[in-house]
């Protein structure tokens, strides 16, 4: 079996490990196990796919421990209180002590509500991340950002709780659902259009291979997007600076999602898309980058069967309110990542609100 593995330094350090059949590595996920309790998070789709290998793993390269397992409903909508909640009880049900450990296997909704509960349970306990979307794989797996959702917004209560370690069974994608695949491969077109143009022309040439799910193509995604979490999320863990790079396109991406409510019309990746699309638009109409960036930008997420436009019967000034919620609105007024053209973006505070106005009336 070849690996690649991707090291993330600072003050807390973990390795991504890449790789096909990475879940029945009973070593890899055994080594992290520091103690006797392990509780394997995951939802109702992915659980009876892969839930069994993971437990099975486990069980044999640490016979001594106490596993339990807690499947939960899946999707954004299962993003609550409620659900994590009960993560917080099933930790109790166990005795789980302070070295004890969450594994979080699913998509980015289980790792990031299993790795809240992981921030909160006795102050912290450790996290292995188990990504099987393709937008956990790329983006929500790394970095240790960790939430839940409120009807006032999406993630507004969480943890900066890094993992212990991420695998990422990249034959797990071959259950993923043609419409989240494409989706996490908005997060992936993030990653060039941020900082790393070369990538957006990589993807311009693979774009039918990944959606064809060749292996060779997707592997070299993962690891390329995962390098560049890796590296800002290393220099910036707790999104000082750079980080909030990496919300390109999500002021915008959030606010829909919130307004559409959680679950319905369009998931995280594709709200990201059309997100990144006005944000390309309006650095355009600031005058800060060309209307044809935009327009490349806008082609490729089609070209990957990504919605481009807001969805229809959403109301501007209601998305603009959302806006102000957002965690990357500070008191300078709203602040967006924008772009000076692919591959260059940059944190742009205090943008005209009627700017935006204008922009989401239009679009
Ligand atoms: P998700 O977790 O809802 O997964 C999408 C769907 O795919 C679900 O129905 C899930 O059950 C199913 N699924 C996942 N893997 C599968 C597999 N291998 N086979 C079959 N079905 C599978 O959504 P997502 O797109 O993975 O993640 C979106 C969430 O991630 C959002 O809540 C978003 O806010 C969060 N996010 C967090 C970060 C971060 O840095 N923490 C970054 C990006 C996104
Ligand atoms: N997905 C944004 C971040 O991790 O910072």
């Amino acid at each position: 079996m070849s690996t690649t593995q991707v090291e993330v330094g600072g003050g807390a350090p973990y390795t991504i490990h890449i790789g096909d059949g990475l879940l029945g590595d009973a070593t890899l996920l055994a080594r992290h196990l520091r103690g006797r309790h392990a509780l394997v998070v995951s939802d109702e789709h992915v659980s009876p796919l892969y839930g069994g290998a993971v437990v099975a793993a486990l069980q044999s390269a640490r016979p001594d421990a106490r596993l339990a397992t807690l499947v939960l409903p899946a999707g954004e909508a299962a993003k609550t209180f409620e659900n994590f909640n009960r993560v917080i009880t099933a930790l109790a049900d166990m005795g789980a002590t302070r070295d004890a450990c969450i594994h979080a296997l699913g998509g980015g909704v289980i790792g990031d509500m299993a790795g809240f509960a992981a921030a909160c349970w006795m102050r912290g306990i450790d996290c292995v991340q188990l990504p099987t979307s393709l937008l956990a794989m790329v983006d929500s797996s790394v970095g240790g950002k960790t939430a839940i959702d409120i009807p006032q917004g999406k993630n507004l209560v969480g943890a900066f709780h890094p993992p212990r370690a991420v695998a990422i069974d990249t034959a797990t994608l071959r259950t993923l659902p043609p419409r989240e695949l494409r989706a996490g491969l908005a997060e992936v077109v993030k990653y060039g259009a941020i900082i790393d143009a070369g990538f957006i022309d990589w993807l311009d040439a693979h774009a039918d291979a990944l959606l064809a799910m060749d292996a060779t193509a997707l592997s070299a995604a993962i690891a390329r997007s995962c390098r560049h979490k890796a590296a800002i999320t290393e220099r910036d863990p707790l999104e000082h600076g750079e980080r909030a790079l990496l919300n390109f396109g999500h002021t915008f991406a959030h606010a829909i999602e919130a307004e559409q409510g959680y679950g319905a019309g369009l998931n995280h990746g594709e709200a990201v898309a059309v997100g990144m699309v006005l944000a390309a638009k309006l650095s355009a109409r600031l005058g800060m980058a060309t209307m044809d960036d935009a327009t490349r930008l806008t082609t490729l997420l089609e070209r990957l069967g990504l919605p481009v436009r807001i969805p229809g019967g959403l109301d501007a000034d209601a998305l603009l309110a959302r806006m102000r919620l957002d965690k990357k609105t500070a008191a300078d007024g709203l602040r967006f990542i924008l772009w000076d053209g692919i591959g260059r973006a940059r944190i742009v505070a205090g943008v005209d609100e009627s700017a935006v106005l204008q922009l989401l009336r239009e679009d």
